[in-house]
């Protein structure tokens, strides 16, 4: 079956693409608003796009009246943030932190999710969280530019916070202590924790 992506509408552009770019890991981000009141959504178009310096990637779409969500417009005013990472113990939460609550309304509060104080940056992370990256904004970009549907914001990880228990005694992060979950399409998800995960060494010559 062939795809024609230029005649096609932005919902079913959506499910070809989030249905099949995946595993996507799933970023679960903290800000704070201009009155001070703390904010927690996940979010998939998510990615680590550099080490040098050390730097990620959210994008969150725009909404259907044109407004930036909660995420994007407390980080355009504030440029700061929190990512952390989605265990499976946590996925429930998670979930319910994307229910789309009124701006002002802290789904940390209302969700039950316990935060921590950041090391550097004002939005606090998620306790329990296996790995939590605070950034500083280094880059905002409402994308189209003549037509916004997105903003691709790119954060500076400053600081982190990690649970030692990840680590195995190689220094390694085993992913099956990690296990992270994963968003695929529709209402699938992965995990890390998986009898199916496999080692695989890079070419030498
Ligand atoms: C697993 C998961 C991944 C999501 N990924 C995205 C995403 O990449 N971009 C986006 O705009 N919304 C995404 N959402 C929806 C947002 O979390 C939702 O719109 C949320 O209400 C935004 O909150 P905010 O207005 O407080 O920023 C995702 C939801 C879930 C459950």
């Amino acid at each position: 079956m062939r795809l024609d992506f230029t005649t096609m509408d932005r919902r079913t552009a959506y499910h070809w693409m989030a249905s099949t770019i995946a595993p996507r890991p799933v970023a679960w981000v903290s800000t704070l608003s201009a009155e001070g009141v703390a904010n927690l959504a996940p979010f998939s178009f998510f990615q680590m796009i550099t080490p040098d310096p050390p730097t990620l990637m959210i994008c969150p779409q725009i909404n259907g009246d044109g407004s930036l969500k909660d995420t994007a417009r407390n980080i355009q005013a504030a440029k700061e943030f929190t990512v952390s990472l989605v265990p499976f113990s946590m996925v429930h939460q998670m979930n319910d932190t994307s229910f789309a609550f009124e701006h002002g309304t802290s789904e940390f509060a209302s969700v039950g999710v316990k935060s921590e104080p950041s090391y550097v940056v004002q939005p606090s992370r998620v306790a329990g969280a296996p790995m939590s990256f605070e950034c500083r904004t280094s880059s905002f970009v409402l994308h189209p530019a003549d037509h916004p549907t997105c903003a691709i914001i790119l954060g500076e990880v400053v600081a982190a916070h990690v649970d030692d228990a990840i680590v195995g005694a190689d220094g390694i992060i085993d992913p099956v202590k990690l296990d992270l979950i994963s968003r695929m399409g529709a209402e699938w998800y992965g995990r890390t924790n998986s009898a199916d995960n496999f080692r695989l060494a890079r070419p030498s010559a």
